[in-house]
């Protein structure tokens, strides 16, 4: 039986690189249906909103969406759509793995196989306590951890190492500074992987975490974190990797899951052809992962990789010349090496 997901082809290059996503996981014979629905800039041109219930009620309904990257509007509206589907859908999870491909240019070609698990509903993010004094000389921010947002964030690491064979947990925190809501959450954590004897769970403080990361990234597996923490490290695990044109991302909740490239519209390539597809295919391989299709996400992997080990048809931000939908020729052509 197929399985219908939503599917979000999104602005700028969104489009062009949804287009390439859905030939190469048509070439992989991934068994889906696809219903399309329309967020960002497309929407608003249409419907006059930037998020239209008919899309949360498709993502709803499906469980999983496949979304290219959205423009939001400068002073309009909510800040981001992006944000707004968190909330909406509660998507506690963002998983960004960042994994060494050969022949980027990326200042680790091998050795990198990390996944950054950012928690992605509270910490700084929740929007309260933003004050700036009267005579504007003084800021504050409130920050909410929770037990139950810190246990299941973890719990969720924990839960991708055992299923994924990973040995290692590193959990992120500044503790000794932030004692209150970084101390809970460590305090939790510690908790949870009391429960996970077979895994081995290290803790690091978030300064020293990014220096060991530029240092001696192999030495991590999955790493656990709070949302700010987890915003800035998985932007740097992507730039260890080889950036942008190669970092995907799932947003995932209990009921929905959204699967995505990390970049944006990326409007000073849009229309043009060249956009690098790999990040939304690599999301849509987290996506097949998510619909125990690992096979298939496997398989789309090892394409994506040899495709780039060959340097075959790359896109011009990989220094190649290819375009966006030979580089995914290119791939199709590997799916059975
Ligand atoms: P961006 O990621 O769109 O572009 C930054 C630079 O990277 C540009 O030079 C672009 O050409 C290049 N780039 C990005 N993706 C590429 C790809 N697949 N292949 C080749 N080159 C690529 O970031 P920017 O310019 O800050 O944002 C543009 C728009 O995207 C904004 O409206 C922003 O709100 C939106 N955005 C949406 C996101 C999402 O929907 N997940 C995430 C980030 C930004
Ligand atoms: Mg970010």
């Amino acid at each position: 039986m197929s399985k219908t997901i939503a599917v979000i082809r999104g602005d700028g290059i969104g489009p062009e690189i949804m287009h390439a996503t859905l030939r190469v996981l048509e070439a992989i014979d991934a068994g889906l249906d696809y219903e399309f629905v329309e967020a960002g800039l497309a929407a608003q041109e249409k419907f006059g909103e930037l998020l239209p219930q008919a899309t949360l009620a498709a993502i709803a309904r499906h469980r999983v969406a496949l979304k290219s990257p959205l423009t939001t509007p400068v002073g309009e509206g909510f800040s981001s759509i992006n944000v707004e589907l968190r909330k909406h859908f509660d998507l506690y999870a963002n998983v960004r793995p960042a994994i060494s491909f050969p022949n980027t240019r990326s200042r680790f070609p091998e050795n990198v196989d990390l996944i950054t698990v950012r928690e992605n509903t509270e910490g700084a993010y929740i929007g309260e306590g933003q004050n700036v004094s009267d005579d504007g000389a003084t800021a504050t921010l409130t920050q909410k951890v929770t037990r139950r947002g810190s246990e299941r964030i973890v719990r969720y690491a924990f839960d991708l190492a055992r299923r994924n064979g990973r040995k290692k947990v590193t959990v992120v925190h500044k503790a000794n500074i932030l004692k209150s809501t970084s101390g809970l959450f460590l305090k939790v954590a510690r908790e949870v992987a009391a429960q996970y004897p077979e895994i081995i769970c290290n803790e690091l403080i978030v300064d020293n975490c990014c220096m060991q990361l530029v240092m001696k990234p192999e030495q991590f597996d999955v790493i656990v974190t709070t949302n700010l923490f987890g915003d800035i490290i998985s932007d740097l695990c992507a730039g260890l990797v080889g950036g942008l044109g190669l970092a995907p991302g799932a947003n995932i909740g209990v009921d929905a899951a959204i699967f995505e490239a990390v970049h944006g519209s990326a409007p000073d390539i849009a229309g043009m052809g060249i956009a690098n597809p790999c990040a939304l295919l690599l999301g849509a391989a987290q996506m097949l992962d998510y619909l125990d299709q690992a096979d298939k996400a496997n398989r789309l992997r090892a394409g994506i990789r040899a495709t780039l080990a060959a340097r075959d048809r790359v896109t011009p931000d990989l220094g190649g010349n290819g375009r966006t939908e030979t580089f995914a020729d290119a791939i199709i052509g590997r799916l059975n090496d």
